[in-house]
Formats: C-alpha cells, sequence, structure tokens
C-alpha cells in the first residue's frame, strides 16, 4: 500500500491536512522537528480520526534522517513538504535562518525522492511570492515582483527551485496559500503559535481570552477604503482538502514530468479592521485594539483569483470568513481549557 509523507506534519497545515488524508482512507506518515510545533495537535489528529498517527521527529535537513524515513516507512506515491518557517515579520529578523532552513530543506527532500524513485510533490507555497502586486486580484500569470520579505523570496526561490528540478523527473503543484485562518470544526487542532503570535488572527484570539493585552493594528494610512491591509483569509480545513484534490491530480497526471501552480483563496479581500469588526461580531466578546505603526515586510493588499484552482483540480472554498473566526475562538477556548 504506497503512503503519503507530511513533512511539517506537527504544524498548523500539516496537522490539518494529515487529518483529511487519514479520514480519506490513506496511510500518512508525519515528520517534524518541533521547531515551531510540538506534539499538541499530533494528539489532536488522533482524537479527531480515531487512528494511531504515524509520527517521526526530525529535521527535513538531516538528509540521513529522511533517507531513513523512506527506506523504513515508504514507499510514498506522494509528499506534501509543510516544513518551512513561514512568519513575514519573523523573516525580516532572521533572513538567513529563513534562507537556509526554507530552500535547503526543500534542495535535500528533492534530492533524497530522487534516490528513493519519488516524484510526486505538493510544496507549500505562499501568495508573497507575487510580492506588491500591480493587480489584484492575482492569477498564476501575475508576474513576481521583488518579494516585500525574506519569507517572500525563499518562495520565490523555492518555486525556481522546482521550475528547474521537474524536468529531471518530478511531477509538481505548488500551492500558493493566501492567508490560512481558522481550525478544525472539532476544535482538537488548530494554529499553536509557540511564543507572541506573529499571525493576526491567533493574536487576535490570544487577546480575547485574556493572554495578550492589546492587539495592534499594524498600519492605518494604507491606501485602502478603511487605511488597513487588505487580505484573503482561507479557512485552514478548505486549504487542506486542496491538497487531497491536488495530490489526485498530480497522480493522474500521465506524463512523467509535471509543474503547475495554484492560487488558493477565497478570491475575496479583507482587511484587517473587517477582520476585527467581523471576530467581534461572531463571538460577541470584547477585543481591545489599538493603531500602530506599520510592519515591515507587509504587502499592502493582495487577493486571490482562485477560478483556475477551482477548474483545474475541481476545488472550491465552502467555509466563510465567519466560520474560520469561529473555529478560531472554539480553539483558543478549547487551549485555554474551556469548553
Ligand atoms: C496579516 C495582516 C499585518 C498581526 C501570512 C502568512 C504567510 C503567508 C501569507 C502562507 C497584515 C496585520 C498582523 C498583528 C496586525 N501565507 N497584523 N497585527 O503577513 O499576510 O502572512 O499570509 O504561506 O505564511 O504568515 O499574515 O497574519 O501576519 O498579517 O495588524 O498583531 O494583519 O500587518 O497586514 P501575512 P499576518
Amino acid at each position: 500500500m504506497k503512503k503519503i509523507l507530511v513533512t511539517g506534519g506537527a504544524g498548523y497545515i500539516g496537522a490539518h491536512t494529515a487529518v483529511e488524508l487519514m479520514n480519506a482512507g490513506y496511510e500518512t506518515v508525519l515528520i517534524d522537528n518541533f521547531s515551531k510545533s510540538n506534539r499538541t495537535l499530533l494528539e489532536g489528529i488522533e482524537k479527531i480520526t480515531g487512528k494511531k498517527v504515524s509520527f517521526y521527529e526530525g529535521d527535513c535537513l538531516d538528509e540521513v534522517f529522511l533517507q531513513n524515513v523512506f527506506k523504513s516507512h515508504g514507499p510514498f506515491s506522494c509528499v506534501m513538504h509543510f516544513a518551512a518557517y513561514k512568519s513575514v515579520g519573523e523573516s525580516v529578523q532572521d533572513p538567513l535562518g529563513y534562507y537556509r532552513n526554507n530552500i535547503q530543506s526543500l534542495v535535500t527532500l528533492l534530492q533524497v525522492m530522487k534516490q528513493n524513485n519519488v516524484k510526486d510533490i505538493v510544496f507549500s507555497s505562499s501568495c508573497t511570492v507575487y510580492g506588491q502586486p500591480d493587480h489584484i486580484p492575482v492569477d498564476e500569470n501575475t508576474p513576481f515582483k521583488r518579494a516585500e520579505s525574506p519569507y517572500g523570496a525563499t518562495k520565490q526561490m523555492c518555486e525556481r527551485v522546482l521550475e528547474d528540478a521537474f524536468i529531471t523527473g518530478f511531477k509538481v503543484i505548488s500551492l500558493r496559500y493566501f492567508n490560512p485562518i481558522g481550525a478544525h470544526p472539532s476544535a482538537w487542532i488548530g494554529e499553536l503559535p509557540i511564543g507572541p503570535p506573529n499571525n493576526l488572527v491567533p493574536y487576535i484570539t490570544q487577546t480575547a481570552i485574556g493572554i495578550r493585552e492589546k492587539l495592534t493594528v499594524f498600519g492605518s494610512d494604507y491606501n485602502t477604503p478603511d487605511g488597513t491591509c487588505i487580505r484573503d483569509f482561507i479557512h485552514v480545513v478548505d486549504l487542506a482538502l486542496a491538497h487531497i484534490k491536488a495530490m489526485e491530480y498530480l497522480n493522474k497526471v500521465s506524463e512523467p514530468t509535471h509543474y503547475q501552480t495554484l492560487n488558493l483563496g477565497t478570491g475575496l479581500g479583507v482587511s484587517v479592521m473587517q477582520l476585527i469588526n467581523q471576530f467581534i461580531e461572531v463571538t460577541k466578546v470584547k477585543l481591545p485594539y489599538v493603531m500602530g505603526p506599520r510592519r515591515p515586510g507587509d504587502v499592502e493588499k493582495v487577493y486571490a483569483d482562485p477560478a483556475k484552482a477551482n477548474r483545474l483540480i475541481e476545488w472550491k472554498t465552502k467555509y466563510s470568513v465567519a466560520d474560520a473566526l469561529l473555529h478560531a475562538w472554539q480553539w483558543e477556548k478549547k487551549l485555554a481549557g474551556r469548553s
């Protein structure tokens, strides 16, 4: 029985995708180095699926570890590569850590895949590859601008690695995530920042539950209707389901090598202030916030044209932003031991 390897499987998107893979009957092997995660989500996956998780701790930079996983726990029909650092703000503070981790781990993984004759890879890319686009919504043919952050630059470079490598024997689909938010409706898994959250929604929920004193809105002087940045917030379960569809698409591709890129977004632009107001409306809780200066590395506005993904992998989002905010809040309350 061929299996699916999920790197970064203890992380936010990896864990949600593992749930959908296991629920769909795929045998799944997870690896993670716990640099930005812990065992919490692995336990949550087991509660949701009722199945034991096949997990091995290790780093995608470690070729010996990867070789062992492929030799002892394969053969794999596809690799889903989530393992990477993903904070725009943090990457501005630690560019070298981001370049080394995000790019070298992909190169090492591809080399080990080739040595083990594994051809299919679903890669976690990002809308940050577009930089600040001239026109929105962006489709996959939108030319890359200079990335606004080292994080975005690592994703541009990783896509270049895949573009140059696929003709040597890979079938690749790069999924350009917009802004993943929310949690599994069961509230057994969700976003689990280690330390103060870099991302907006976990900072909102930690403020609402009292862990953080107040939320700071990074910039209210942008050229947008309410002065705050605009993003395309997509429910993490919708994102996870797109990975199953992408893998099944690759599996059906007959040619020996293949490369596709897909935008995974709702197609709806929502501002930071709109998200804050919607959170308050959906949860009926107080949310103390203040306006602060812009954050270096931020793109002013970006949201997706998801038509290619809708067509090519027959996928579209089914959850709303309100659903995602409610699920994120239910997860935060579960973490705090509240029902
Ligand atoms: C969103 C907006 C902040 C925190 C994310 C992922 C990245 C990629 C793209 C997948 C910005 C503002 C934030 C806060 C705020 N996705 N903000 N106060 O930077 O768009 O990047 O989506 O690969 O991996 O990180 O997301 O949530 O950090 O910021 O005002 O306390 O919220 O300035 O405008 P970002 P984010």
